[in-house]
């Protein structure tokens, strides 16, 4: 193996920092929407890991300390971090106050998200824009605070939450499903600016999962919805934390640009979503 080989592998986390007999630096996530359904699932899996965990929400939160109570009851070590994720200001405060009391981010879960379904015709701007900025100038305005130091540090992780109504869209949901669809341009594209820095940027594609934001759709609509779900379920937020705690692991290091649809082989097996001649 050549010099610069084995120096790239041990970058990337092929070889761990353990493997390499130097003290293991315990690594620092911020999970956005990180008190909600599926981020508070991967805020528990990531402490487990051993990983100090920031959970990020609105300013003013009012469950801030009701959650950090019970995180912290449960053994985790896990910190709160108040910032509006549609507006890069707000962004760029919280990421300096995160770098001042914890430390430099390794990991970043992109997963705060909202939806404001209605039919397009019917759409209202502010419903348009609002969907467009919590769900993907989000991404923007979150990774670009913490990019810079993954790659100058040689090691990174970034995982988008999208979902699988990117891929196959969602009658009443022209906004949302272009927000998420766009993350899939922006992960496959920011892959490759860092892929040689030892960073690798993901997007995990959830299918419907039990959380408030599906709890809050019509039951009869959501009904029709899990008829078409081949497991016939909706997916618990524990499912959807598993993949995405594995991207953001050492063992996760050789992949990047990919796009991992958690939907119960909805978009896998369903030959509507499949790409000509697979
Ligand atoms: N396909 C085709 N036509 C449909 C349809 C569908 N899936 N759903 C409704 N329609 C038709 C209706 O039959 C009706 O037709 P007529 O006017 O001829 O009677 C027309 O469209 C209007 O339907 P509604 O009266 O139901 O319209 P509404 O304004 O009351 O409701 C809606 C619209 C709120 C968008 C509703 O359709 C809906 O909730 N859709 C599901 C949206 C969804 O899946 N949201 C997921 C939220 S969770 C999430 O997003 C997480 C994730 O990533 C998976
Ligand atoms: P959730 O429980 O509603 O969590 C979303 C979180 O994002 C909430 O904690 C919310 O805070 C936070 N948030 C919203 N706007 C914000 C903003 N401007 N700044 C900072 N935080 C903000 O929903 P979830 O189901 O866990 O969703 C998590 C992610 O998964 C979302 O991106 C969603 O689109 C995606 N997803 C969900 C499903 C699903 O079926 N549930 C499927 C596929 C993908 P507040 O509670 O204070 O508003």
């Amino acid at each position: 193996m050549t010099t610069a080989t084995a120096a790239a592998i041990a970058r990337s986390g092929t070889q761990s920092l353990q493997d390499a007999g130097r003290p293991v630096k315990q690594r620092i996530a911020f999970v956005s929407g990180g008190m909600g359904g599926i981020g508070t699932a991967v805020c528990r899996r990531l402490s487990k890991d051993g990983v100090k965990v920031v959970a990020g929400c609105l300013p003013g939160y009012e469950k801030k300390d009701d959650w950090l109570a019970e995180m912290r009851s449960e053994g985790m070590q896990v910190h709160a971090a108040e910032g509006d994720v549609d507006d890069y200001e707000s962004c760029a405060g919280m990421f300096h106050r995160i770098g001042s009391a914890i430390g430099p981010v390794d990991i970043l879960v992109n997963n705060a998200g909202i939806t404001r379904d209605g039919v397009f015709k019917r759409m209202v701007p502010s419903d348009w824009y609002a969907v467009i900025n919590t769900n993907l100038n989000s991404v923007f305005n979150v990774t670009r605070q913490v990019i810079e130091g993954m790659t100058e540090r040689g090691w990174g992780r970034v995982i988008n939450i999208s979902s699988v109504n990117a891929l196959k869209g969602q009658f009443g949901q022209t906004n949302y499903s272009a927000a998420k669809a766009g993350m899939h341009g922006f992960s496959k594209a920011l892959a490759q600016e860092v892929v040689k820095k030892g960073v690798t940027v993901n997007t995990v594609s959830p299918g419907y999962v039990a959380t408030d934001m599906v709890r809050a759709m019509k039951s009869e609509v959501l009904d029709s919805i899990v008829g078409q779900i081949p497991m016939g379920r909706l997916a618990r937020p524990e499912e959807i934390a598993e993949p995405i705690v594995f991207l953001c692991s050492d063992a996760a290091s050789y992949v990047t640009g990919s796009v991992l649809f958690v939907d119960a082989g909805w978009t896998a097996i369903d030959g509507r979503f499949q790409p000509p001649g697979m």
